[in-house]
C-alpha cells in the first residue's frame, strides 16, 4: 500500500469520503500488483484494475456532482470542469502500451492519478459544504 487518505483529506460528507476511500483502495491494489513481480497474469489484472478505477472515478464524480447540484453549491461548475478534464486524461492513457517491461510506465500513471486525486480532494472537494450547512446559509 502506498497511497493513504489521511484525515486532512476528509470532506466530512460521508458518501463522498467513502467513495474517495474506494478510489484510493483501487489505486493501492493496482500499486501492490505493479510491485509484485511474482504475481501471475498481473498485467491483465492491472489493466482491469485501471479500467475499474476509471469507471469508479466517473461514478464518483456523478454522485459528487448530483450532491453539489442538490445543495446548489456555487463552485459546482469549476468542480465539474476538473472532473471532465481528469476523465479525459484517463482516457488518453493507452493501456495497450503496457507490457511486461513497463513497470515505470505504470508507476508514473499511478502517481499521476494519486497526485491528481490528492490535489483535487484537498483543494476542491474539501470546500464542498455539508448539506445542513449549505441549507442554513
Ligand atoms: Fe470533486
Ligand atoms: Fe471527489
Amino acid at each position: 500500500m502506498k497511497y493513504e487518505l489521511t484525515k486532512d483529506y476528509l470532506t466530512g460528507i460521508d458518501m463522498i469520503d467513502e467513495e474517495h476511500g474506494k478510489l484510493f483502495d483501487l489505486a493501492n491494489e493496482c500499486y501492490d500488483l505493479v510491485m509484485d513481480d511474482a504475481a501471475v497474469d498481473r498485467f491483465d489484472r492491472i489493466v482491469a484494475l485501471l479500467e475499474e478505477l476509471r469507471a469508479y472515478a466517473a461514478t464518483h464524480f456523478a454522485h459528487e456532482e448530483e450532491y453539489m447540484e442538490r445543495i446548489q453549491y456555487e463552485r459546482r461548475f469549476s468542480e465539474r470542469y476538473q472532473h471532465l478534464r481528469f476523465i479525459q486524461k484517463l482516457s488518453e492513457i493507452n493501456l495497450d502500451d503496457i507490457d511486461e517491461n513497463q513497470q515505470e510506465y505504470l508507476l508514473n500513471i499511478l502517481d499521476f492519478l494519486a497526485r491528481w486525486l490528492y490535489g483535487h480532494i484537498k483543494v476542491m472537494d474539501c470546500r464542498i459544504p455539508k448539506e445542513d450547512v449549505a441549507a442554513a446559509k
